[in-house]
């Protein structure tokens, strides 16, 4: 082992609501022990990452996988992106239905395929030959997606609601294995009452998620056209290859969003020193990281921005 094993998790930048916040730090915490394990035992950054998001997919609280929220026809379409930093290897998979874990389709699009995203039955297909876990649209509707579907009714509502007031949205792991590589992963059911057949930033290499040894693994939350529209993930790892720590890229790219496309969100980033950060411009945003120290929080005020590279040497004596 040569490396420093790292691992940040995020559950959606948004208005927690004040019931969620315990579950959604612990959930958050479950994933990012789950993905770490994987590291601790020698395991790759991209199996890492695709653990921990397949953890948040499986926790209802969170908006991918079960708990996704419903579109416009009141349906279930799921978004998710893996990306590995050595080869810059990408998978996708949009609007997709019935996998339990998107992010594993999405894991077998990078592997199998030598396209970058699949959309909607495409994904679903390669996913069987994997025999990948189907589940019926009864485990993925929540009665809390229903009920916000009930509340929100239209996307523009939704979009305000969401960002501006409360709820959850979008989940994402990024990490550092022991040999050096960076990965990412990002799932997520989208926004309430979103047209059918819209696709996600969640699935789109350098809007919901970007990776890159020669710069950072990032991964982002947020109103996904904002997102899209500045590249988000990979103007950070821009910001991080140009010098800048990824706790300051971060906030520097989110205020950039603001101020050009006017969207809020958040995320979180990585690089290869082991560097890492998280922020975000929304009222609440759930993470947990670990390797080093162990942190999570959920407001601003728990919220310790990030670090400069983390002490080697202790952490392989962890290992
Ligand atoms: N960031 C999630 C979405 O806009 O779909």
């Amino acid at each position: 082992m040569n490396g420093v094993p790292v691992i940040v998790v995020h559950g959606g930048a948004s208005k927690i609501p004040d019931h969620l916040v315990y579950e959604s730090e612990q959930g958050a915490k479950l994933a990012a022990l789950e993905g770490y394990k994987v590291l601790k035992s020698g395991g790759s950054c991209i199996d890492a990452v695709v653990k921990a998001v397949s953890s948040l997919e499986d926790n209802p609280v969170f908006d991918a996988g079960r708990g996704s929220v419903l579109n416009e026809a009141g349906e279930i379409a799921m978004h998710s992106l893996v990306m590995r930093g050595d080869t810059c290897g990408v998978g996708g998979v949009a609007c997709i239905q019935h996998a339990r874990n998107p992010v594993q389709v999405a894991r077998i699009v990078l592997d199998e395929s030598p396209h970058c995203l699949l959309l909607g039955d495409a994904g679903l297909k390669m996913a069987r030959k994997h025999n990948i876990p189907e589940e019926s649209v009864d485990y993925f509707v929540t009665e809390h997606a229903t009920e916000r579907f009930k509340n929100f009714g239209e996307y523009v509502k939704a979009v305000n609601g969401i960002y501006n007031t409360k709820e959850h949205d979008t989940v994402g792991a990024v990490a550092l294995d022991c040999h050096g590589n960076l990965a990412c992963a990002t799932s997520t059911g989208g926004i309430t009452a979103q047209k059918v057949g819209r696709v996600s930033d969640a699935a789109l290499v350098g809007c919901g998620g970007y990776a890159d040894n020669e710069s950072a693994a990032v991964c982002a939350s947020g109103h996904g056209e904002a997102i899209m529209k500045v590249n988000l993930t990979k103007t950070i790892a821009s910001y991080v290859e140009a010098g800048l720590a990824p706790k300051e890229a971060i906030p520097k790219a989110l205020k950039k969003m603001n101020s050009r496309v006017g969207g809020s969100g958040g995320a979180i980033a990585l690089d290869t020193r082991g560097r890492w950060g998280v922020n975000f411009t929304t009222e609440r945003m759930t993470w947990a990281r670990i390797g080093g120290s162990d942190v999570s929080g959920v407001d601003k005020k728990f919220v310790e921005f990030g670090c400069d590279a983390v002490n080697i040497k202790k952490e392989c004596v962890r290992l």
